[in-house]
């Protein structure tokens, strides 16, 4: 079974604690007992507490899909309570275009709602969550061939599409310490080169590609190659200068797209809204690449928690108490790990990557991210920062796991 399908069957089987305790004999060992309440007593001690987290059934660790672990932003549930009733109307409001461009220092331009009205130039376009932004990049630009540039290991979105149509990925080894290496992918670069993709943070690194050398980037190489900058975990950088990223650079160059999402610091990952920042001409060669528009109750929820500030430094804050949680871990375990800008951690478990990944499944429930499937990183899990409860049970399950390997 995979692990999407336990976790809905799970959900979907309503199964609780109390019907699972009900079968258990009492005083019965951790090591007899069902898979949640192993987890909850090693992390509660002898009185089995079922680990809850947001949006998950209980007892259910999920850190492998960098989801944002505090729940929604109460702003953002209420404007979409308050606008429920009327979603049977195409939303006509544009202000969230505004809202990103000002957040970001662009010109502020509205799109045009309809063809009677002037036409307008906007420097935002939205997406079904910022992966159809990627889409879009890849459908405009890499339709017809072509070569695409980016870090390995990295998030291969552009790339997944972008093979279907022909192209062809150069993959450019980041450096011993994870940093994308800036020079060689600028080496790579070649007459067929339509895309240089860097994703800052990096996915799976988490390691922030700097505004300078970034710059330097941009300036060095052919203007009629495209810089794709990926910022989707940019907001989690402890250093809030590393939070305005590389859209300052769209003012001089015309060859620079930025994306940016509300799935991770915003928290809506399942309403799927998101959004490309580029120079007007660019914007509107996405917008031919793109399907529809996106739903009313996203972009509401959108506006309102674009501005809930308190929200997004509960959600930074929840990511870096994690993470200094984690790396205490690890150093007393012993256990190499990259140090994260980002709202997720590799860590080097020094042994098979599948069957950690597996047995923190099966025998705890804790899912991870499996360094070894997706980027041939043998002995790494890729894990998110959840609640202290859930990260707590994701250690004392990997404790467990790597002792019995
Ligand atoms: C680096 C990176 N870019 C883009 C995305 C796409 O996210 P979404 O479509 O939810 O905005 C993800 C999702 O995990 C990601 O990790």
């Amino acid at each position: 079974m995979s692990n999407m399908t336990k976790a809905m069957n799970l959900a979907a089987s309503g199964f609780t604690r109390r019907k699972f305790l009900k079968g258990l004999a009492v005083g019965a060992g951790a090591a007899s007992l069902g898979s949640y309440e192993a987890v909850a007593q090693m992390v509660a001690g002898p009185r089995a507490r079922p680990v809850r987290g947001w949006g998950v059934p209980e007892g259910f660790i999920r850190l492998s899909s960098n989801e944002n672990p505090i729940g929604p932003s109460p702003r953002a549930v209420e404007a979409i309570m308050q606008y429920v009733y009327k979603f049977n109307r195409y939303y006509r409001g544009r202000g969230l275009y505004g809202q990103i461009a000002e957040r970001h220092g662009l010109p502020v331009v509205i799109p045009s709602n309809n063809s009677s009205e002037e036409r307008s130039e906007p420097w935002v376009t939205l997406g079904c969550g910022s992966s159809e932004v990627l889409f879009a990049i890849a459908s405009a630009y890499l339709r017809d061939g072509g070569q695409m540039i980016e870090a390995a290991p990295g998030y291969g979105g552009v790339i997944r599409t972008a093979r279907k149509y022909g192209a062809r990925a150069r993959l450019v080894r980041t450096t011993p310490d994870f940093h994308q290496d800036l020079d060689a992918m600028k080496a790579a670069v070649n007459e067929d080169t339509r895309v240089v993709i860097i994703t800052s943070p990096g996915n799976p690194t988490g390691i922030i590609a700097p505004f300078d050398d970034l710059k330097k980037f941009v300036s060095d190489i052919p203007s009629d190659v495209m810089v794709f900058v990926d910022e989707a975990y940019i907001e989690f950088a402890r250093n809030p200068e590393d939070r305005v990223g590389a859209a300052p650079l769209i003012l001089d160059h015309e060859n620079v797209i930025v994306t940016r999402t509300f799935s991770k610091i915003m928290g809506m990952a399942g309403l799927r809204i998101g959004y490309g920042l580029a120079r007007p001409h660019v914007i509107e060669k996405l917008e031919d690449n793109k399907g529809g528009r996106v739903s009313s109750l996203s972009v509401v929820a959108a506006e309102a928690c674009i501005e809930d500030n308190d929200y997004q430094d509960r959600a930074r804050e929840a990511a870096w108490a994690g993470h200094d949680y984690f790396m205490s871990q690890f150093d007393e375990m012993g256990l190499e790990y990259v140090p994260s800008q980002s709202s997720f951690m590799l860590v080097n478990v020094r042994k098979d990557a599948d069957e950690i990944t597996q047995k923190l499944f099966e025998e705890y429930n804790v899912m991870v991210g499996n360094g070894k499937r997706r980027w041939r990183m043998n002995n790494w899990l890729r894990v998110t920062s959840g609640l202290q409860e859930e990260n707590e049970a994701f250690i004392a399950a990997l404790k467990k796991v790597l002792v019995s390997s």
